[in-house]
Formats: C-alpha cells, structure tokens, sequence
C-alpha cells in the first residue's frame, strides 16, 4: 500500500514562496503578529494577507481552521491557504489545521510554511490522517496528489518527531482500506492474503485454516462460515518487540466480511453497508501494521475470526445448536447475531494459547450500539476498571470518543436458554449490553477485558475532521497510543 503522504521536510525558504506553482500554507496567531512567512506573503501580494487577517471571517475563524486567498497577484502559487492557529495550539487544533490543508490541496504540490510551530508534527499528522481517498474502484477523476514539503526550523527534528506518527497514520489508512472494499474483492481468503503480506514488515502471521479450526473444536465460529463459499480462518499477527517470552496483550477482532444476516436474513434496505461488518478486524489489521511500523517496543497478538455470513442450503438454521471451542453449547436463535459467535472462539482461543496479560475485542456487534451512541462514541465494555480507564484516556487523547457501557447480571439472564447451554440473542432491551454478556461467558475470571462495540463508529455518512465519509479507522491510535503509555518496555 501506499504511504498515507509523502512529505520532504526541509528549511525554511522563503525565496520558495513566490515561485510555489500549487499552494502555500501558512499559520497565522491571531493574538501575535505575523511570521516571517506570512510577512513575506503579504508583501507578494500587496497586503491581501493582512486584509483577510483583519477581515470579519477570520475573526470568526478557529483554531485550525482555514480560509484561502485564490491566486494572489504577485504569487505564482493557485492559492494560499492561510489558517488560524496559535503558537501554543494544543494537539488538536494543530492536527485540525493539517487536516484543513489535506482537504484543501486536492492534486496541487504544496508548500507548508511551518516555520518555528512547536506542533509541526501534529499538523503532519492531522494532514496525513486526512490525506485519504477510496479510489480503488473508481476508472475516472484519480488524484495524482502532487508533493508536499514542509518546512521549518529544525526539519530534522520535525521530522524525527513525525515519523512515528506517519506510521500510525498508515496503520489507520490501512484499516479505512479494508473496511471500505467491498466483499466480491475482500473475500476470507483475500483479507488472510493481505495481513500475510505484513510479514515483510517484521510482524508473524499465522493462518488456520478451517481444517484446523475444526481441530480445535471452534463449533460456534464455524457455524457462522457454512453457507458460504468462502472458507472461514482464523489469522493471528505476531509482534514481539517488548521483553523476551513477557506475556503478550491480545487484540481480537470480528471480520464477518458481509452480513447477510443468513438464514435470518437482513431487510435490503441498507444491506451493502455490511461489508465493513469486519471493522473490528480492519482495525486490529491496522494497529498490528503501526506497532510494526514504528517498532514498538511491547508484545501484542492480534487476532481475527474471518468468516462471511450467508443464507445457503448448508447455512446454519434458527434453532440450531452449536458448541463452542470452550465447551459451552449455544442454541441459536438468530442467525443475523453472528459476531458473538465468532469472537467467542478466538477469545477463548487467545486466552488458551497466550495467557495475555489483557484482551481487548472490537466488533460492529449491535444495531443497538448505534441507536444508543451514534456515530460520535464507541461503547466500551468491560470486567476490569483500570484496564478499561487505560483505554478511555488514550482514546480522549487521541480524539476518538469512547463511553462506557454497562455490563450486568440480568442481562447475563437474557440470554438463558430452554435446551441450552446460552442462547445467542437476549431480545430487545439493552442488546448492546446483552451481547456484551455473551462474550463475557467466553472471558476468564482474572482476564482483564475490554469490548468496544464499534458498529456506529466504523463508518460514517459524512465526513469528519480527519476522514472523509466510509471507513474511519477508528480505535487506531487509541489502541496504538494505550500500548504506547503501558505495553512498552524502555
Ligand atoms: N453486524 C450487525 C450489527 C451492525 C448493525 C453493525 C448496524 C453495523 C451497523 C450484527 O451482526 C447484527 O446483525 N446484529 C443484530 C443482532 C440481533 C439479531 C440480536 C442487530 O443488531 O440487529
Ligand atoms: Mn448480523
Ligand atoms: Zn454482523
């Protein structure tokens, strides 16, 4: 794949100002005077600078926000994208502001005035993370995004300090990628395909095949794979860069790579949605390829359940009941609840084999997730309260909304079955929280866990700051930076 954007850092020039042929950023403090940069913009153009500095709209704008001077005279430059941020911007703003110059640049090179920011990395970030098509599929209208240098003070430093975040950009790029294809192309095998083509970044990929799965008595997983043509598997990502045989945190995603709903089908209404139901794969995917990236120091597994939910003659039936790798049988009323029956194996599978120190699942488990938060914050469920504050704080520092979800007894007591051991749908009431109970039955009494329900996070309808509309990326960086205030060693 390719990277998220590709930048040369290099020294300020301002002699580079008035012969830029595509567009020139720069930042202005709206409490302090002009830069060097914006000084000498100002004077190419003949105060035009100035006289939107003082305009009302600037005095409206935001940190972060952009507002753009269309092919100065005096300039050879398309336009000059002139953002409000103040020299002691906090993370946000200066990734808002690097954001602002992704949407703004379309194909044009750019030339970022960044001078002596102190965030200068953040607004690479930020414009790295908005730097993001989905084009795979269109013939016509591709960007051939031109290049983008960035200069500054100390582009050593800058750039030093961007590094890493370019990698956890790409992980996020990564994840948008696969949760955006759609499922003629990102088929079971395909997705298996390219998490092994990871092993060149120095991460193991393991592969078990249905065969195996089987093997291991993955009863519930396998149920759900039936009525498909595409063989279900279970793909493990290694990342050994922490202390030598020190117990791995695990990270499990859902990769149901469409949802019919099977036997229990889904109206159409809506339906083609359903091929980012493997979000919480996509995003375990992503935080795999950024710790690689960047070489963290911290051992972390990831592992997906890849499977696609179809109606078939062979598909299972509503009533059916099925045995789960850890021995639990679960009647299965709805066929469309699949996700639990899926993570449940690889859960119980991850905690057999690694003894992590952790276990964190993400899954677009539940339209009642949706209805519950919307699309502003994922649910967080979990047994363990300091394990699941780790979470929440890197994901409020990394701007991906999270809350808190209630687990509890009585929605354990939905899910009791008249022939079995669990039913796999507790009814209406609180079903974020009832399928929440489900796979806590899956999860050991001393297991610190946490579920993120990601199913109104993973995609969304209109573009965000850091995203155009589709795929998120979601859980990236929080998961990214969670490993990096806690799993590392030094
Ligand atoms: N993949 C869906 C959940 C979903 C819904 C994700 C909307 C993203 C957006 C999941 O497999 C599902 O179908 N859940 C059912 C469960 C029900 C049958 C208990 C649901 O939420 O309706
Ligand atoms: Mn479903
Ligand atoms: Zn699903």
């Amino acid at each position: 794949m390719s990277k998220p954007v590709s930048i040369s850092f290099m020294a300020t020039d301002l002699d580079a100002i008035a012969v830029e042929e595509g567009r020139v950023a720069v930042f202005v403090d709206k409490e302090a005077s002009l830069d060097q940069a914006a000084r000498r913009i100002n004077r190419l153009s003949k105060g035009a600078l100035e006289r939107l500095v003082k305009s009302d709209v600037f005095a409206k704008a935001k940190p972060g926000d952009a507002h753009v001077l269309a092919y100065p005279a005096g300039m050879a430059a398309k336009a000059v994208d002139v953002i409000a941020l103040p020299k002691r911007a906090d993370q946000e703003s200066a990734r808002k502001a690097g954001a602002a110059i992704a949407r703004a640049r379309g194909a044009s090179s750019m030339l970022i005035m960044a001078g002596p920011h102190r965030k200068a990395a953040d607004i690479a970030l930020g414009l790295a993370l908005r730097n993001y098509d989905f084009d795979a599929h269109k013939t016509a209208n591709k960007d051939d995004k031109g290049a983008v240098r960035l200069m500054a003070n100390k582009p050593e430093d800058v750039e030093a300090a961007t590094t890493p975040h370019l990698a956890v950009a790409e992980g996020v790029h990564f994840t948008r990628d696969l949760v955006n294809e759609p499922a003629n192309v990102l088929t079971t095998t395909e997705f298996a395909n390219r998490l092994a083509d990871m092993e060149t970044l120095g991460l193991k990929v393991e592969i078990l095949e249905e065969d195996k799965l089987a093997e291991l008595g993955m009863g519930a997983l396998l149920s759900v794979g039936l009525g498909s043509d595409s063989p279900s598997k279970v793909v493990v990502m290694h990342w050994n860069g922490g202390a030598k045989d020190a117990s791995p945190l695990a990270l499990v995603g859902k990769g149901v790579v469409f949802d019919t709903g099977g036997i229990s089908l889904k109206p159409a209404g809506g339906m083609e949605d359903m091929t980012m139901d493997m979000g919480g794969a996509g995003v375990v995917s992503g935080v795999m390829r950024a710790l690689a990236l960047r070489k963290a120091k911290a051992n972390v597994v990831g592992l997906v359940g890849l499977v696609e939910n179809m109606p078939s003659g062979r598909a299972t039936r509503p009533g059916d009941v099925v045995t789960a790798m850890k021995g639990d049988t679960i009647e299965v009323i709805n066929t469309d609840a699949e996700g639990r029956l899926v993570l449940c194996d690889v859960m119980h599978y991850a905690q057999e084999r690694f003894k992590p120190v952790g276990m964190v699942d993400l899954a677009t488990l539940t339209g009642a997730m949706v209805v519950a938060l919307g699309h502003d914050n994922g649910g967080a469920f979990s047994n363990d309260d300091a394990f699941c504050n780790q979470f929440l704080k890197a994901a409020a520092a990394e701007n991906e909304g999270a809350w808190r979800m209630p687990l509890g007894k009585g929605y354990a007591d939905q899910l009791k079955s008249r022939i079995a051991d669990v039913k796999n749908v507790g009814g209406r009431p609180a079903g974020a929280s009832t399928a929440a109970e489900f796979l806590h039955r899956f999860v050991g009494e001393d297991m610190p866990w946490i579920h993120l329900d990601i199913a109104g996070v993973a995609l969304v309808k209109s573009g965000t700051d850091m995203a155009p509309k589709g795929a998120t990326g979601w859980g990236v960086m929080a998961l990214n930076r969670m490993v990096a205030d806690h799993y590392e060693v030094d």
